[in-house]
């Protein structure tokens, strides 16, 4: 069947010139006859041809670019584009067995997430595009990396936005649980059913790395998560406290430790703005700090509180650093500038009236691949700052 024309407006045109992917339904002046989650052909007004795009009839987001060529959009098309994306972990993961596999936009392969946990893979597909492609994506993925096991995480809530249900199982080769990777030296085990995003934070692995350079001493990891900081420094430090609220992810966490025969770290289910709060009224010091919260804006609303709440946190930070203690600092909200995040911690260095070095600005980790031209694919921001 011949795919569907969109029409879209000047301004979607000037959208995909400027070079980015997302077209929004208020540029789609005419999608008659476009199936939801259909491969489809754009032009402008006057019918010239501008590439192809996977419709969605109720995002926000009604098209995600695809390609500028007017070619066929099949299983070819799509095994060249994630051959692409494995040939560039290829050269940027070299001393892990987890990666992120497919980043999406970053892969030119709009709304689909692979990430490889050892020798497993667990997929989203987050628009009703790659929802429809699911069975072909599954084909090539066996093919092109023979998987013990193809799981999928689509019970998260942006599904919504697509009418598609939340969902997650096995779609190829045997249910899979709970798997160990080994990560710069680190073993680390990830809940693949029930674990945050795909089963963890795939993104912070060069910047526990590049941490690793200057830990010593007494280390405070908070939103410790599984313990991807705690565990992957505490060799270089004397002792660590890891804090987060969740149970479940501390009780993944003390198995990574006894995976990685530490003795050095203590586990603390609980609030850390609280603790940091308690912890400089208690005089407590350390020289090393990351902090690693949730995302303080998830909408463009809400990005003054979440500054305040940047700078809130990295005041009680700072206050509790010894005097040549490092402090790692990350944002994973994509609304809140790099420039913005680093004037929240500006003003709470002022506050607290310490002098600090910028020593390292760092981001996701580059098997998060950042397009140049689309903003939305740059998303965590990491500073790792010297206090004087
Ligand atoms: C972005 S994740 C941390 C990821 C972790 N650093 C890693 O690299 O794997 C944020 C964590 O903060 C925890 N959390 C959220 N609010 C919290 C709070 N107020 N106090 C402590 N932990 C919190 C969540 O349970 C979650 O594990």
């Amino acid at each position: 069947m011949a795919a569907a024309t969109v029409t879209i407006s000047p301004r979607g045109v000037d959208r995909l010139l400027a070079g980015h992917p997302w077209i929004y339904r208020t540029d789609v002046t005419d999608a008659d006859g476009a199936e939801p989650g259909s491969i489809v052909q754009l032009v402008d007004r006057r019918k010239r041809f501008w590439g192809q795009a996977l419709y969605s009839s109720t995002s926000q987001i009604a098209l995600r670019f695809l390609t500028r060529e007017n070619r066929a959009v099949d299983k070819t098309f799509f095994a060249e584009r994630i051959a692409a994306a494995a040939a560039y972990r290829a050269q940027v993961v070299t001393r892990s067995t987890a990666c992120r596999l497919v980043a999406a936009e970053g892969d030119l392969l709009p709304s689909l997430i692979v990430d490889r946990y050892g020798d497993c893979l667990v997929m989203q597909t987050l628009s009703q595009g790659m929802d429809r492609l699911k069975p072909l994506l599954v084909e090539i993925l066996q093919e092109q990396f023979a998987p013990r096991s193809i799981l999928e995480r689509n019970d998260s809530s942006v599904r919504k936005l697509e009418d598609l249900e939340e969902r997650r199982g096995v779609l190829a080769g045997e249910p899979v649980r709970e798997v160990v990777t080994e990560e710069d030296g680190v073993r680390l085990c990830y809940d693949l059913e029930t674990g945050q995003k795909t089963g963890g934070f795939l993104d912070q692995r060069e910047n526990v790395t590049a941490a690793r350079s200057y830990a010593r001493g007494r280390l405070l990891d908070c939103f410790t998560y599984t313990g991807r900081f705690a565990v992957g420094l505490a060799r270089q430090c004397d002792s660590v406290l890891a804090i987060d609220s969740s149970p479940q992810a501390l009780s993944l966490a003390r198995r990574n430790q006894e995976l990685n025969g530490l003795t050095n770290i203590e586990w603390r289910e609980g609030n850390c703005f609280d603790f940091l709060k308690a912890a400089d009224h208690e005089g407590q010091r350390f020289d090393m700090v990351v902090l690693d919260p949730p995302a303080f804006a998830r909408q463009r609303a809400a990005l003054e509180s979440a500054l305040r709440g940047y700078k809130e946190l990295n005041l009680r930070a700072i206050k509790i650093l010894n005097p040549g203690g490092y402090l790692v600092t990350c944002s994973c909200s994509f609304h809140v500038k790099e420039s913005d995040f680093l004037g929240a911690i500006a003003s709470a260095a002022l506050d607290a009236r310490r002098t600090l070095v910028v020593v390292e600005r760092r981001t996701q980790s580059r098997d998060h691949p950042i397009l140049l031209t689309v903003p939305e694919t740059h998303y965590l921001k990491c500073f790792i700052l010297r206090v004087l």
